[in-house]
């Protein structure tokens, strides 16, 4: 069966020590919570990564990059690989991000070459898709997203596809203040898992968790949770606070 799970991902804030500080604050509420059955996910900046993998232990925590490069190795300055990733002790990284496809210019074709350097070195993946305003006012929603998975996920066999997880961030939803409905979210939810069932099976597809994330918080997580098709959630803003994450966490494991 699918997992529950709450990532958090921090994009770029918090200096070495106020993440470390951080990640203890989560790990403490988390031990305190037990929440069976919700896999959490601390989403840091790549130099976090091998200190908070080193500061947290609850059974229920990973950690994840929130990026990672096309190669393996070599003169790539500035890049860091999905080994050096994987060698901190990272099971997740972020990929596809609307943040990273919008201001960084990463297209479909980049993405197949993360995806692949990931899978590569045992990460899990947590892919992002997502439409703009403009295209869900023009209705084109289902057909961007469902061209993001088939032009960025598609190319994996069963087995390689199991390793992802789909996050569904609305572009317009992120850091607004302004939320997919319930419904909204169900809506394109189901329709994810449709086209994942069309490309590798109704097992693959009930086995798939699809978050969503944009302006989610401990106010609207259980609305957003209450939908069968919402697996859990993608939190940038509210996962800046433990205690707000950790209201997040608790509202996935009660639904
Ligand atoms: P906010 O929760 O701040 O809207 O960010 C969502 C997001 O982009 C998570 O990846």
């Amino acid at each position: 069966m699918r997992k529950k799970i709450v990532a958090g991902n921090w994009k770029m804030n918090k200096t070495l020590p106020e993440g470390i500080e951080l990640a203890k604050e989560v790990n403490e509420k988390v031990k305190a919570l037990h929440p069976a059955g919700v896999q959490v996910v601390l989403g840091t900046p790549f130099i976090h990564l091998s200190e908070v993998n080193k500061t947290v232990n609850a059974p229920q925590l990973a950690v994840s990059a929130q990026n990672c490069a096309t190669e393996a190795s070599g003169a790539y300055t500035g890049e860091i690989s999905a080994a050096m990733v994987a060698s901190t002790g990272c099971r997740y990284v972020i990929l596809g991000h609307s943040e990273r496809r919008s201001y960084y210019g990463e297209t479909d074709a980049i993405l197949v070459k993360k995806v692949a350097q990931a899978l590569e070195n045992n990460l899990e993946i947590i892919f992002c898709v997502g439409e703009v305003l403009e295209e869900r006012e023009s209705e084109r929603h289902f057909e961007v997203v469902r061209s993001q998975l088939e032009k960025g996920l598609f190319q994996l066999d069963k087995s390689a596809f199991a390793r992802i997880v789909i996050a569904y961030e609305p572009v317009w939803a992120i850091g607004t203040g302004k939320t997919a409905t319930a419904a909204q979210a169900q809506e394109m939810h189901a329709f994810i898992r449709s086209v994942v069932n069309g490309k590798y099976g109704t097992e693959a597809a009930q086995n798939t968790s699809i978050l969503y994330g944009g302006s989610l918080n401990a106010k609207n997580a259980d609305e957003l949770f209450s939908n069968p098709d919402v697996d859990g959630g993608l939190i940038g803003g509210a996962s800046l606070k433990a205690e707000d994450f950790a209201a997040i966490i608790a509202s996935r494991e009660a639904h």
